[in-house]
């Protein structure tokens, strides 16, 4: 399964890192937030390496739907409700600022990366909301206004659109602005010490240590695994679908998304919190989507992205913890992870330059949210005891009543393993317990994967680690 970016775009291949060396800076991470960041730090004077684990831009980056905007769903009414204008002001302000910073970049370095200047909209079956919704956003500052007909064949009461908004090929933007920086890839931080960043092959040595990777892999200080969660979402792209001359997003768990690149139309949703898709099914109500709304059109390619999500929705970036004033960290940017890496690239630029930052506040780690405490309760109730690696024997009735292309937790006299059937009948065997901290994995049968409810981690069906914050896989010993 291969995104429609990976598929039309090769990125230079990097070295790793070898030996020891120093920097201002070192960012752990090379996906959008961690190359940002790094080519703004530089821009300022800072010496900066990128330190990518496999391969830039192949995490979450290119699995993006690739909207630059300020429009998070339907959110600024609620914000405003929740966290009060001037909170509401300086995170809308801060995201319009990372479109516009595109726009200075793209056309100031001349970059080829398919970017188009595009309007976004919020569409809803509710027109009151939609109404109270623009309203919101133009308090905000936002060019906001509430549109009854849109071109998308969904039924709706309209939608509110933001205008100026843009849109991109994430991987070719990537790609060019990485030219001129410091990247080392395949070098996977294994430790961290003081002010020492260690890889198998070599070390950096800076100043500060931006963490970049996604989701925080040092548990303590921070315990940002008791802070997020992690979502899943589907994207298919779609040839004979028509043109757009917008981007969409419907508000609402079951909404889907849409946006055109090129001659293909990319359409997406069945959002779901990671490690909650036993019965599966997602790509299959997409593609009965892509029926109903397009007859005719053909898929392309599909594809699927995990999103980290911060109890009050807003991302964190600052300081990592307080025991750690050199580490900085981005992170929990939920579906909106271009405007966000470009907010918290300047914002880190700042804090790296002394320079005042109006938004720092808003997007600080040390905030307090009440909103977290339901969440690390929900968490801490799933984990199950011990670490230990543990061997299990599965019987060969039990593997055999397995369907084939079906994977299935099984009690065995050890206690419970999980266990996949190839199409081929092969049986592969693994620990359900996840090495993060010890909640039990569940099967994705959509992406034969096994994925953990309690922070996200993901493992494929032998095993291999996909998605952290776990550090390691759940072979046998
Ligand atoms: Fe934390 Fe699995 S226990 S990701």
């Amino acid at each position: 399964m291969e995104s429609i970016w990976s598929k039309t775009c090769d990125i230079r291949k990097r070295e790793p890192l070898r030996g020891d060396s120093e920097a201002d800076a070192v960012v752990i991470g090379g996906g959008m937030a961690g190359i940002l960041t790094a080519y703004q730090l530089e821009k300022a004077g800072i010496e900066t390496v990128v330190l990518e684990a496999e391969r830039i831009g192949g995490g979450q980056t290119k699995n993006t739907t690739a909207k630059i905007t300020s429009q998070h769903g339907m959110f600024c009414k609620t914000f405003i409700e929740k966290k009060g204008k001037e909170t509401a002001l300086k995170y809308v302000q801060s995201n319009q600022k990372a479109v516009e910073e595109y726009k200075r970049i793209i056309q100031g370095e001349k970059i080829d990366c398919d970017f188009e200047e595009m309007d976004s909209y919020v569409y809803s079956q509710d027109a009151d909301k939609l109404k109270e919704e623009a309203e919101a956003a133009c308090e905000l500052g936002i060019s906001a206004v509430y549109e009854k007909e849109i071109e998308i064949p969904v039924s709706c009461a309209g939608a509110v659109r933001f205008a100026h908004q843009a849109q991109f090929h994430p991987l070719k933007f990537i790609e060019a602005v990485a030219d001129s920086l410091t990247v080392y890839e395949d070098s996977p931080v294994k430790e961290i010490e003081e002010h020492t960043v260690k890889t198998p092959c070599g070390t950096v040595q800076a100043g500060k240590i931006i963490f970049a990777a996604h989701f925080p892999f040092i548990n303590f200080p921070g315990m940002y695994f008791a802070r997020m969660h992690q979502e899943r979402s589907y994207v298919l792209a779609l040839e004979g679908a028509g043109t757009l001359n917008g981007m969409y997003i419907g508000d609402g768990e079951s909404a889907l998304s849409f946006r055109q690149y090129g001659r293909y139309l990319l359409l997406g949703g069945q959002g779901h919190r990671t490690g909650k898709n036993k019965e599966g099914g997602r790509y299959a109500a997409l593609c009965g989507a892509a029926e109903t709304l397009y007859p005719g059109s053909k898929e392309i390619a599909r594809w699927s992205a995990q999103d980290c999500v911060t109890a009050d929705e807003i991302p964190f970036i600052g300081t990592y913890a307080k025991e750690r004033p050199a580490w900085i960290v981005a992170t929990g940017f939920r579906k909106w992870g271009m405007s966000s890496s470009m907010s918290a690239a300047m914002l880190i630029r700042d804090m790296l330059c002394g320079n005042d930052n109006p938004h720092a506040e808003v997007f600080a780690p040390a905030r307090f949210s009440a909103e977290e405490i339901p969440q690390i309760m929900k968490d801490s109730g799933t984990a199950v005891k011990g670490l230990t690696k543990r061997f299990f024997h599965i019987p060969g009735e039990m593997a055999g009543q397995l369907e084939p292309g079906h994977g299935a937790v099984v009690e065995t006299a050890e206690g419970k393993a999980g266990v996949y059937k190839t199409e081929e009948g092969r049986i592969f065997q693994v620990d359900i317990v996840c090495p993060h901290l010890g909640c039990e994995l569940a099967w994705n049968s959509d992406e034969r994967t096994w994925d953990c409810p309690c922070h996200g981690s993901r493992f494929d069906y032998e095993g291999n680690l996909l998605e952290g914050p776990a550090q390691e896989g759940i072979h046998y010993e």
